[in-house]
């Protein structure tokens, strides 16, 4: 039974590395793996979530390269259950992402989710159109009202993703995350202050009157 993401980061020196660990016989049979080549509800729901992800990208000379990628939530679409896009906003204008998939269509995303200590990667085969190449997905993908100038439409084919375990993942909040858990506190807070207020006004009327 095929194990999509395993069958594309088994290398032979990958194999090579499990044999010395005395690990390969826990990744030589498959069986009970789904093949992660489709999304389902819980990964575009997960997808759907976030603000942010990492995209590594090949260089021409075999380095590898990592860039964050961010926006509003659910910014990165799932269009359907093997194609995401997402737009991508003018940066520092370096364009080494750019570059490197108009080489090499291969990149691998890391989703995070840190507050459910989730994460997600991605293997896809991505393509760069220009917003007029395709109106109907450029219509799909951008959010309206996010400030960012939108210079191309990334498109991206899942060849497989894999889920990890949650371990070593510190839980962080976003700030919205945390005014919200705050909210009733803060609330708390402004009634004190303006009880506070009142008595102290109070007290100076009781102190000017003696
Ligand atoms: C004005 C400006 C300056 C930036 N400077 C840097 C920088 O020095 N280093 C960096 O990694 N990202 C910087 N960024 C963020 C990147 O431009 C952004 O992450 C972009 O997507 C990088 O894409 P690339 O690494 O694929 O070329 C900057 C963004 C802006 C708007």
């Amino acid at each position: 039974m095929p194990y999509g993401f395993l069958d594309i980061a088994l290398t032979p020196s990958v194999r090579a590395a499990q044999k010395s660990m005395g690990a390969d016989h826990l990744w030589e049979d498959f069986k009970g793996h789904r093949a992660y080549d489709r999304f389902s509800q819980n990964e575009a729901a997960f997808i759907a979530e976030r603000d942010s992800f990492y995209m590594a990208s090949v260089s021409e000379n075999g380095w590898p390269y990592v860039q964050h990628r961010g926006g509003p939530p659910g910014f990165l679409k799932v269009i359907d259950d093997r194609t995401l896009a997402f737009a991508d906003y003018r940066g520092n204008r370096q364009y080494i992402s750019l570059g490197n998939v108009n080489a090499d269509d291969r990149v691998c995303l890391f989703l995070m989710d840190y507050p459910r200590q989730g994460r997600l990667k991605i293997y896809a085969r991505v393509e760069a159109l220009a917003l007029d190449d395709d109106p109907a997905l450029t219509t799909a993908v951008l959010d309206e009202g996010y400030r960012a100038k939108v210079e191309r439409i990334f498109r991206l084919r899942l060849e497989a993703f894999d889920w990890n375990c949650a371990q070593h993942i510190t839980p962080r909040f976003t700030q919205p995350q945390v005014e919200q858990a705050m909210g009733s506190v803060l609330e708390r807070i402004a009634a004190l202050e303006s009880e506070n207020a009142a008595l102290r006004a109070r007290l100076a009327d009781v102190g000017g009157a003696s």
